[in-house]
């Protein structure tokens, strides 16, 4: 995949930026479809009823299609992370004696929801801690992910975590924790944020309950824009607000005081309250149908072509990464090697304008389709100097 594709943003040409990990640049066709979208409200005439639903839907399909569903109901319209969170955690039928399994240092987005749920409840929520051998630094995600299935057990209402780590891209394996969580009768909760977009996502295979993803990122969408997919378990579930679009018949503007009790089918009670947003739902949608143009297979592959060189030269120069099996092609932490600090990295990085993340002891490098080897080597170029 050339890096042609920079073309499609406007990043300044000086800039590495190798953090969409951090918040993707927003693609052109974005930027226009959020202008064309908030000049539709000059003149409201123009914005019939039935745009407060197609544009919905479409985004809705458009989520559904990247995880291989036609289920476009499945799909609801969120604000944030968070916000599904809390809507999930509230219909996750907590009981006491539970354990909501969470893995360490995970994203605060997708903890305070269960923790105010567990502790409501009466259960507790339990973090998973990766093995810290010092001998085996590239072996962390294996025995992490070990970790979490024996974790998994009678107790065990809810799996929720991330397909990568946020912090360094360790990859866990979906498939072998959604089966092990449905054998004990758990749950299986998927913080997509930080990988829907750029890394496959098999729905089939991995049979979660619910996927729950920011837009800002991975899927190069604007801010406050979040999507989730919801399976069966949360269909007759209590959503955090009593939207009157969500229920059955609000397409007939005329009849929206004939109040209903029921909702509109799948996951659309769960849509935040105006979820119709005529500035952000087609900047949504435009940037969905990019990715879903150039596929997260391909973008997948660029990356881990581009990033190739760099990470050999990091593991003879002993920076700290994770086995290729047990780590992201979209994003990888370099832990620094011992004696070097985070400060003058940090210097070295900014001196030749190179745009990574500290997260923890190490430095989060994620690149997209609109980098290429010359950004890569303007990082290794900024470490080699500083060790
Ligand atoms: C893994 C993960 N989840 C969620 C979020 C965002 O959460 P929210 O939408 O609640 O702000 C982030 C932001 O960095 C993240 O990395």
């Amino acid at each position: 995949m050339p890096s042609s594709h920079r073309s499609a943003f406007s990043l300044p040409d000086d800039l590495h930026y190798l953090n969409c990990a951090y918040m993707a640049p927003l693609p052109r066709r974005t930027e226009e479809a959020g202008i064309a979208g908030i000049r539709r409200k000059r003149n409201p005439a123009l914005i019939g009823p039935e745009m407060f639903f197609e544009e919905s839907d479409a985004v809705r399909a458009a989520f559904a299609q990247l995880l291989g569903s036609d289920e476009a109901e499945r799909v609801a319209l969120l604000p944030s992370v968070s916000y599904g969170v809390a809507a999930v955690a509230r219909n996750a039928r907590l009981e006491p004696g539970h354990e909501v399994l969470l893995t360490r240092d995970q994203f605060p987005g997708n903890v305070y929801g269960w923790m105010r749920a567990a502790g409501e409840a009466g259960a507790r929520v339990r973090f998973v801690d990766p093995p810290r051998d010092p001998d085996r630094p590239g072996e962390r995600g294996e025995g992490w992910n070990e970790r979490i299935l024996e974790a998994i057990g009678p107790r065990t209402r809810v799996v929720t975590l991330g397909h990568v780590h946020w912090t360094d891209g360790t990859l866990f394996a979906l498939e072998a924790i959604g089966a092990r969580a449905s054998q004990v009768g758990a749950l299986l909760v998927v913080d997509g944020t930080q990988s829907i977009g750029a890394l496959p996502f098999d729905l089939a295979a991995i049979r979660p309950d619910a996927v729950i993803c920011a837009a800002y990122k991975w899927l190069l969408g604007p801010y406050a824009q979040a999507l989730a997919w919801m399976g069966p378990a949360f269909d007759d579930g209590v959503p955090l607000e009593e939207t009157w679009i969500a229920r059955e018949g609000s397409r007939d503007f005329g009849a929206l005081v004939n109040y209903r009790d029921a909702y509109a089918p799948g996951a659309v009670r769960y849509d935040v309250g105006e979820r119709s947003n005529f500035a952000l739902l087609p900047m949504v949608l435009a940037s969905l149908e990019l990715v879903l143009r150039w596929t997260p297979e391909c973008i997948a592959a660029h990356v881990a072509g581009i990033s190739a060189p760099l990470l050999a030269w990091a593991r003879e120069e002993g920076w700290g990464v994770e086995h290729d099996a047990w780590r992201a092609p979209h994003m990888f932490g370099l832990r620094l090697p011992p004696g070097v600090r985070p400060g003058p990295v940090q210097e070295a990085l900014a001196a030749r304008r190179v745009a990574v993340s500290v997260r923890g002891d190490a430095l989060r490098v994620s690149p997209h389709l609109y980098n290429d080897e010359g950004d890569l080597e303007a990082l290794r170029t900024a470490l080699a100097a500083v060790v």
